[in-house]
């Protein structure tokens, strides 16, 4: 039997691509049918190998989960952008590949993200995610958050509600 290893890293310039590619198929999974699709299309493909590249180099925080030396999601952090909300950090990105979620490789990219933006001084947590997105929310709820502000987020012309989980 083949032992698969699980590693969660910093984000290196090597991996733009890969993370381009985790972003396109765990969008297009996620949000195919609720986003209109010619603008779900415009942001896939704004956020290409070159835009990854950009976004590691400039320090962005990008973490990746590696299973079996393949990159099977990314998570991307820093701080709350929400005046409104009193936590500090935030994972503004949370996303696996399709055939990766559901394993429990999700939870620990949290985890981690979590761990970073402690470690880095930032105390509690905000997530946004979009109201349809049913099973993100019951990640985010299965993880402790707690629901606590609304906004919305238009797509060409489509208004989307989107909730704020917080951990304090
Ligand atoms: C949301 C996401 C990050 C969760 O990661 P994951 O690895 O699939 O989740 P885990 O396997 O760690 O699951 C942890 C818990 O979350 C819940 N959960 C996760 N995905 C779920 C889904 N699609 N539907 C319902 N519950 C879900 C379960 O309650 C699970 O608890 P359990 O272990 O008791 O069953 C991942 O599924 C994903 O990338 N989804 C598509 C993109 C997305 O929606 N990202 C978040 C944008 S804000």
């Amino acid at each position: 039997m083949k032992t698969l290893t699980i590693d969660i890293r910093k984000a290196e310039l090597r991996d733009a691509a890969a993370i381009a590619d985790v972003h396109q198929e765990a969008w297009q999974g996620a949000y195919s049918g609720i986003i209109p699709h010619r603008a779900l299309t415009g942001m896939i493909n704004r956020r290409g190998p070159n835009w990854w590249a950009n976004a590691i180099r400039r320090a962005a925080s990008v973490l990746v989960i590696e299973i079996g030396g393949e990159l099977a999601g990314y998570a991307t952090i820093g701080k709350n952008r929400a005046r409104e909300l009193s936590q500090q950090g935030e994972i503004y990105e949370l996303y696996l590949r399709p055939e990766y979620q559901g394993i429990g490789l999700g939870s620990r990219l949290f985890a981690e993200a979590r761990k970073k933006l402690s470690a880095s001084g930032l105390r509690g947590l905000v997530v946004w995610a979009l109201e349809e997105n049913a099973g993100a929310l019951s990640f985010y709820e299965g993880a402790g958050g707690r629901d606590i502000a609304e906004g919305v987020e238009v797509f060409d012309q489509k208004a989307l509600k989107k909730v704020a989980f917080v951990w304090d």
